[in-house]
């Protein structure tokens, strides 16, 4: 299938509701696209192939509008094989079509991929002209991969902003913002941005700022993953901008995982003490709670409280695993509370300050370290720390 966008323009994307994990990690409950788009001029382009087990749906979709083999020109943003998969399908029907992209992603290539087409390497804002379209290219580095790159068609202001802006959900042939459901759209663009750009929050922010400063029209905003943005594209520029910036959300989220309750129990002990406060405060069980949404509803906390027990001298494995999430993706900081409990040693609690506390994160006191149930004198821990969480977050 294949919708047109403008004169000229058009998705030939593919919808993904069979793989379960994105990149094998992140939960899909509604699917995920893989978002092609196909410019016919007196020179055709196409920017960015899908995923490799859809090669096939998407050279059919392009066989709807022209025939692969006139394709002059394969414009690669991001060379993650989400975006290249199908590149060995296309290359062997237009081997001498030129692949356009920036110099860092001609190194990834050529590793990737042993394939003979012709290559162009782009400089940042160089142009191509296709005959009555002329193409920008805007090195956006680390959005998501140092070599991605954005492609602007000049006449028609239309960005094709890559991995930014994107969104898990397939599409299942909606394509517009003015056609989908943007509840879910907000939900899942969200939950895409905390698991794959957390990471690249400060390139997002550069990223957002560069296009703005380049003072270029911006009609549709076309990524490539998720909806295309016509009726209000910088709905989602500021989605972006608010989910990437430095302000936290003034809630409190508690983070932990049982194994015979006494952790647990710890834990709705503070909710209570917080919630006596009037604090936002959410609870997951990291044995329960799906990794994805642990991470959408932590990375921005105002406050985010771990439990651990002690489980062979270390953090409880899940605890340990989320841990390595916060420090791994660079969560933006803010301070974090510390809780656990233990049989005889309690070495969780203290090997989670540790890596915080090298990773820059400040440690709220007191950090409660219960040998089994909290007690009277951990109670009144508890109590102080509902506390001085409800002041920091007021
Ligand atoms: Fe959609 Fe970074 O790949």
């Amino acid at each position: 299938m294949h919708r047109e966008i403008a004169k000229g323009v058009y998705y030939v994307g593919v919808d993904d509701n069979l793989t379960d994990l994105f990149e094998n990690l992140w939960k899909l409950p509604f699917g995920v696209s893989y978002n092609s788009y196909l410019i016919v001029d007196e020179k055709i382009a196409v920017i960015e192939t899908v995923k490799g087990p859809w090669s096939e749906e998407w050279l059919n979709n392009i066989r709807e509008v022209v025939d692969p083999s006139k394709i002059d020109y394969i414009i690669l943003n991001h060379m993650e094989p989400d975006h290249t998969g199908a590149l060995p399908d296309i290359s062997e029907i237009v081997p001498n079509a030129t692949i356009v992209y920036t110099p860092f992603a001609s190194k990834i290539r050529h590793s990737f991929y042993d394939i003979p087409n012709p290559e162009k390497k782009v400089a940042d804002l160089e142009e191509l002209s296709l005959g009555s379209k002329t193409l920008k290219f805007v090195h956006a580095k680390f959005l998501h991969w140092p070599e991605t790159m954005m492609t602007y068609i000049v006449e028609d202001e239309i960005l094709f902003s890559c991995d930014a802006f994107g969104a898990f959900g397939s599409l299942n042939g909606k394509l517009f913002d003015d056609e989908v459901n943007m509840d879910l759209v907000e939900k899942e663009s969200m939950r895409y941005v905390s698991t794959i750009i957390t990471s690249y929050f400060k390139f997002v922010q550069a990223g957002i700022k560069k296009v703005k400063d380049l003072g270029i029209g911006i009609k549709v905003i076309a990524p490539s993953h998720g909806p295309v943005y016509r009726k209000d594209p910088m709905w989602v520029v500021d989605k972006y901008d608010e989910w990437s910036g430095p302000d936290m959300v003034k809630k409190c989220v508690i983070v932990y995982g049982t194994m015979y309750g006494f952790t647990h129990r710890t834990a709705i002990m503070l909710k209570k003490e917080l919630l006596g406060h009037g604090v936002d405060v959410r609870l997951h069980n990291l044995s329960y709670s799906e990794l994805s949404q642990v991470i959408t509803d932590t990375v921005r906390a105002g406050v985010l409280v771990i439990g651990t027990p002690t489980y062979d001298a270390f953090p409880y494995p899940k605890v340990w695993g989320f841990v390595n999430e916060v420090v791994g993706k660079r969560y933006p900081k803010r301070p974090i509370a510390l809780f656990g409990t233990h049989g005889w040693g309690g070495g969780g609690v203290k090997k989670l300050r540790t890596q915080l506390e090298n990773a820059k994160f400040e440690i709220m006191e007191p950090v409660i370290r219960c040998h089994g149930r909290p007690k009277a004198e951990e109670i009144q821990q508890i109590k102080d720390l509902a506390k001085s969480i409800a002041d920091h977050l007021k």
